[in-house]
């Protein structure tokens, strides 16, 4: 299972990565976990602020082993440089172990145009690759807000993308956006999950989002949760500190499998 998760910014794709990544871990899967966002927090998500080494070097910025792998030194344009890096190994070479799931820090790369063609870029494009298509561990991918990054080669590998929303139109306008670009390059299957809901009015809110975005089932359904705002502002993982946060991305994992 590939799983990418995205949506606008703040609405809770890390909150929501870390939770299935460490749901899926207790459920005997081996976990690949991608952060893909260049404002790397995924670790914190999974873990809690103190399990994570402070200074995680992202991949991007390896300089060394950029060259070494593309022949070419980070930064440069233009120059020659190889387009299939050798890349099979880096999951376990850099791969940091929370918990027992694995996690990957893409880190962001300095764009000098959009689909910059540099070596840092083929060497993330390469690992994603691989690790969308070579590997068999359930692989979850933290994004940054939006999927213009995620290359058509890259899409046409993620099986699943989960577009988080909150209720409010703002998010939902992102949503709609995501999904446009997603069907434009390919991406398999995509749903919405419904996150920072307000009790209540459950089906009134459905049934408006379905109405915005239509031809995009909603899946989950995450509460509004003082307990997971909470294990924010103490740096921990709201896996550990809120139950009913648990049980939800339980039922959200559910529908996930009961569709793949
Ligand atoms: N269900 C929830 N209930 C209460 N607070 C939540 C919930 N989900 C997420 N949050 C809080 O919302 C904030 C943003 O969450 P998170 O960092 O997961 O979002 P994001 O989409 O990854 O943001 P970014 O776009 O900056 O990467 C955090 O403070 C988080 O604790
Ligand atoms: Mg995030």
């Amino acid at each position: 299972m590939k799983i990418a998760i995205t949506g606008k910014g703040g609405v809770g794709k890390t909150t929501i990565a870390g939770a299935l990544a460490r749901l899926y871990n207790d459920d005997g899967y081996k976990v690949l976990a991608v952060d893909a966002d260049p404002d790397a927090n995924l670790g914190s998500a999974i873990a809690g602020v103190s399990k994570v080494q402070r200074e995680i070097v992202p991949i991007s910025q390896m300089k060394k082993l950029i060259e070494e792998r593309t022949g070419a030194k980070s930064g440069t344009v233009g120059s020659f440089f190889k387009i299939n890096p050798k890349v099979d190994d880096l999951p376990e070479r850099l791969g940091i172990e929370l918990l027992g799931i694995k996690l990957l820090v893409l880190g962001g790369i300095e764009k000098g145009g959009s689909g910059c063609i540099c070596p840092e870029s083929t060497l993330l494009r390469s690992l994603i690759r691989n690790l969308l298509v070579e590997r068999n561990e359930v692989v979850i991918m933290d994004m940054e807000a939006g999927i213009e990054h995620l290359g058509r080669a890259t899409a046409e590998s993620v099986d699943t993308l989960l577009i988080v929303v909150e209720p409010g139109l703002r998010s939902i306008e992102t949503a709609k956006s995501i999904k446009k670009l997603a069907y434009d390059i390919g991406i398999g299957k995509m749903f919405l999950v419904i996150n920072k809901a307000k009790g209540g009015e459950s089906d009134h809110i459905k049934k408006k989002i379905e109405q915005e975005i239509p031809n995009l089932p909603i899946i989950g359904w995450i509460s509004e949760s003082q307990n997971v705002h909470l294990a924010d502002m103490e740096g921990e993982s709201p896996y550990d500190l809120d139950e009913e946060f648990v049980k939800e991305i339980g039922l959200l994992k559910k529908e996930l499998e009961k569709r793949s």
